[in-house]
């Protein structure tokens, strides 16, 4: 079997993570602040820090935005239900707009339509690794002063214009989740140009303890700090992040190439100035014989992993569905989220289906999936 995902951990990180051990100090600390300098180096962010995992770093970064009970935060149905659960998790309301059919992202023009005196936060999510339309998302905020919480949690080694995600908006955050571009089994990064932002975060994921540490504390935080254990994986992780997003590079290209003739066949296409890191390559199919579910179920039977990751959208999942069960429903009024309608996100939630693009797949596999691919359609 081709998995759709497969970790690189060699004898390096058995190494680092062995150092840590022998050293006794597990908790986080100084190792996590190597990672911490790596990782805001490699981002080209001023700060940097870590948290337990992308949900944390999430959350943690809406807070330090000062996010509020009752504040709408713009955001995308078609992401992992996280994104739009860290923004309900604080009391603030998602506020789904529909993607572009072609590119999977948020649209930005039906951003500006949503934006009300509510709004307080947009949270554009470079699905797949394929980075948002951050030129336009970013004059938009700033026309209507609001701020942006990049969700790069899937894109790890993407840019836009030559930056990179994760650098563009006032804050970001990433996940270390094992199957991500770089990844530590569980883990979070947030980084962010805003000293006032860090600041906070900082307390915020460590019980509102001040800079000295200690047992003074200033407001109420939690506890999401990363072991050093895990930074330690992440730092190894992290080096080899540029090499490994090549090779995901070099696979999409191949993969477009050879699939560019199926008429069938409709490629994730890259918002105009964006540059994925391909966490995952999901095309999308219109065809008359095979459905997307018998394509999954087809691509398994040849040994090849494949599927359909958000074919439910946020607003058509339960828990949005029935969000007068969630303990802020009764102190928020959030929107009949049943009698959403988001064609594209539904649209593209029918018809995606990912096959592997990590860089244990070779290119002799690439062209093996892409005939695979070729005779299941004819
Ligand atoms: C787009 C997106 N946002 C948020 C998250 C949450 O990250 P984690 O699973 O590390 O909590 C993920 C993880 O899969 C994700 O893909």
């Amino acid at each position: 079997m081709i998995p759709v995902a497969r970790p690189y951990l060699d004898e390096e990180e058995q190494q680092a993570v062995r150092k840590v051990l022998q050293s006794g100090m597990l908790a986080e600390g100084k190792v996590a602040r190597e990672f911490e300098r790596e990782f805001s180096e490699y981002v080209g962010t001023k700060y940097a820090t870590v948290t337990t995992n992308g949900t944390t770093a999430l959350s943690t970064a809406l807070e330090a935005m000062d996010i509020q009970p009752g504040d709408e935060v713009i955001t995308s149905p078609f992401t992992f239900i996280a994104s739009a659960n860290t923004i309900a998790m604080i009391g603030a309301i998602p506020v789904f707009v529909d993607i572009k059919k072609e590119t999977y992202n948020i649209d930005p023009e039906l951003i500006e339509k949503a934006i009300t005196k509510k709004t307080r936060a947009i949270m554009p999510v470079h699905i797949f690794g394929s980075p948002c339309d951050m030129k336009h998302i970013m004059e938009i905020a700033e026309k209507h002063n609001l701020q942006v919480i990049e969700d790069a949690c899937q894109a790890h080694g993407a840019k836009f214009e030559g930056k990179m995600i994760g650098s563009i908006g006032h804050v970001a955050a990433f996940s270390f989740y094992a199957t991500k571009n770089m990844m530590t089994g569980e883990g979070g990064m947030i980084t962010t140009n805003d000293e006032e932002i860090y600041e906070k975060a900082l307390m915020i994921k460590n019980h509102g303890r001040g800079k000295k540490g200690g047992y003074s504390h200033f407001r109420i935080g939690y506890n999401y700090r990363m072991l050093d254990v895990v930074s330690a994986l992440g730092r190894v992780q992290l080096k080899r992040l540029p090499k490994a997003v090549e090779i995901r590079q070099r696979n999409a290209r191949l993969y477009n190439e050879l699939l560019s003739d199926v008429e069938e066949l409709r490629p994730q296409i890259m918002e105009v100035g964006g540059e994925s890191s391909y966490h995952i390559y999901a095309p999308r199919i219109y065809s008359k014989r095979v459905t997307r579910d018998e394509m999954v179920q087809k691509l398994r039977e040849n040994n090849i992993g494949s599927r359909s990751v958000y074919a439910l959208p946020c607003h058509k999942q339960d828990t949005y569905i029935n969000i007068e069960q969630w303990r802020w429903a009764k102190f928020v009024k959030y929107p009949d989220y049943s009698k959403l309608s988001l064609p594209n996100s539904e649209e593209v939630g029918d018809v995606h289906f990912d096959i592997p693009v990590h860089p244990f797949v070779t290119e002799e596999q690439v062209e093996q999936i892409a005939s695979t691919i070729k005779k299941i359609l004819s």
